[in-house]
């Protein structure tokens, strides 16, 4: 029989096995530990093939179990188009079920599932918005290029974290095709079994690039789009043509079978071009995400948060527009969940090497040049004493009736207060509207002391 397609890749949490098909964009979850069956169809092998290698490695089972085992795995692969070679025909499918299970499995458990990597914050666009200030910092970048991670340590790094059993890592920058190495570093992230995101403007891809873009396994390929106007797209990133490049490399990429992802800042500059570009999301077969404010820049400087938009009913209509389309869906949380999913699942890791629990909240935790991933990981007080906060530590936020639907960021916090656990306006004004937008100001089924959700 056929060896399992190159877009599949799976990882066993405990008793459990996780499996993706980038491909299909579906996701599947078994609760058994299968991860060594699933390895028999890495290469093409008959059915009584398998059955030897596993009847060697565990002698003392009777033949026939091993054999119910690999018939039940070679048709679960079968039945589910999960083998090389099968065709699929169709706009990819949205996986968010059973991944937001996976997500959800892992924060409870503590499990490492996903990795950002920011390769590098050199970036040939100057983006009005952009948290990285590239017009102000793109020389001091520049400068810094000699210490970001060379292509030995990041593979070495994506080495750690396959060995971690991490699923999913996402790539972005700065531009990460900056890098002239990025494509040698994607190669060795699908050698490893690794499901990969890019977060990428697009501009530096050549068509043949895509092609091998497109077989690299993706989970999903992100780019912004800030406007259906090629001229207003332009002028926020400061690139005349960039619009007509990004459009491009998205719309090639999902010709190709590649899961694509609009993301959208919402701005008062932008406002009125969310339904144009949902619209043009749609003809290419792209997903939309709403980014819905405008977070302070990396080194604290909040005059950007100002490009957001001011009025309720803008910022509602956004959301609004957005919940029609969108499966994805936040909280409602309890007071005992964790203050937001960053470093409870999940590391960021920046050009040099400094980890973090979120590329958004710069709350050092470790650096993978003096400690392995692991070491942090498992070891960084820092991360422990993070990990044990939960919605009950926030400041001033006692008796709040919109927290179930708060999305509070500890990295925005930090950067307006220099307290990570001050609330702010901004996230009161977006939970208070999402709650409204429901009509109720306390979310169906949450009781203010105990919502704790079971899996
Ligand atoms: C920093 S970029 C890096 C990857 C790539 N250069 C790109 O633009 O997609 C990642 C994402 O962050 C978004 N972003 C940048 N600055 C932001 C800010 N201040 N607030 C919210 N999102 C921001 C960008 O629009 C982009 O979608
Ligand atoms: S393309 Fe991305 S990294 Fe570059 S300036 Fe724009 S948002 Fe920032
Ligand atoms: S909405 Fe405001 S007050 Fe309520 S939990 Fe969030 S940050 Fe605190």
């Amino acid at each position: 029989m056929s060896r399992l397609s190159d877009y599949v890749t799976y990882r066993e949490y405990h008793d459990q096995t996780f499996i993706l098909d980038t491909r299909q964009h579906l996701s599947f979850r078994i609760e058994a530990p299968v991860a060594k069956l699933l390895d028999l169809f890495r290469e093409d092998t008959t059915a009584e093939a398998a059955l030897e290698r596993l009847a060697a490695r565990h002698p003392a089972v009777p033949r026939q179990v091993l054999a119910d085992d690999v018939a039940a795995a070679a048709s679960f692969l079968a039945d589910n188009r999960l083998l090389a070679g099968e065709t699929y025909e169709g706009s990819p499918r949205e996986a968010h079920t059973n991944t937001r299970y996976f997500q959800r499995y892992t924060i409870r458990e503590k499990l490492l599932y996903a990795a950002l990597l920011e390769v590098t914050y050199r970036c040939p666009e100057r983006c009005v918005h952009c948290y990285l200030e590239p017009a102000a910092l793109s020389e001091r970048y520049a400068a810094d290029r000699e210490r970001e991670l060379t292509t030995e340590e990041i593979c070495g790094l994506l080495d750690q974290l396959a060995a971690l059993n991490v699923m999913d890592v996402t790539f972005t920058g700065g531009e990460p095709f900056v890098r002239s190495d990025m494509f040698d570093i994607l190669a060795h992230a699908h050698s490893k079994g690794l499901a990969i995101q890019i977060f990428s403007n697009g501009i530096l891809l050549e068509d043949p690039n895509l092609q091998r873009l497109a077989g690299l396994r993706l989970l999903c390929f992100h780019s912004s789009l800030y406007s259906h106007i090629p001229e207003k797209h332009d002028q926020i990133t400061g690139v005349k043509g960039s619009f007509d490049k990004t459009v491009h490399v998205l719309r090639t990429l999902s010709e190709q079978g590649v899961y694509v992802n609009f993301k959208f800042v919402l701005m008062e500059q932008n406002k009125e071009d969310f339904p144009g570009v949902i619209e043009l999301a749609r003809r290419i077969g792209a997903s939309v995400q709403l980014i819905s404010s405008v977070s302070p820049s990396a080194r604290g400087a909040c005059a950007i948060t100002e490009l957001g938009v001011r009025s309720d009913e803008d910022l509602m209509g956004a959301i609004k527009q957005w919940n029609e389309i969108s499966t994805f869906s936040s909280g409602p949380f309890s007071l005992d969940d964790p203050i937001c999913e960053a470093g409870q699942n999940s590391l960021s890791i920046d050009p040099y090497g400094t980890v973090t629990p979120c590329n958004a909240f710069r709350y050092e935790v470790g650096n993978v040049r003096r400690r392995s991933i692991a070491a942090i990981w498992n070891g960084s007080r820092r991360l422990k004493k993070w990990r044990a906060m939960t919605k009950r530590d926030l400041k001033d936020c006692q008796g709040c009736l919109y927290r179930a639907r708060c999305c509070f960021c500890p990295g925005v916090a930090q950067k307006l207060s220099g307290d990570m656990l001050q609330k702010y306006g901004e996230a009161c004004r977006q939970a208070r509207l999402q709650c409204a937008l429901e009509g109720r100001a306390v979310p169906a089924g949450y009781s203010l002391e105990n919502t704790k959700e079971t899996l």
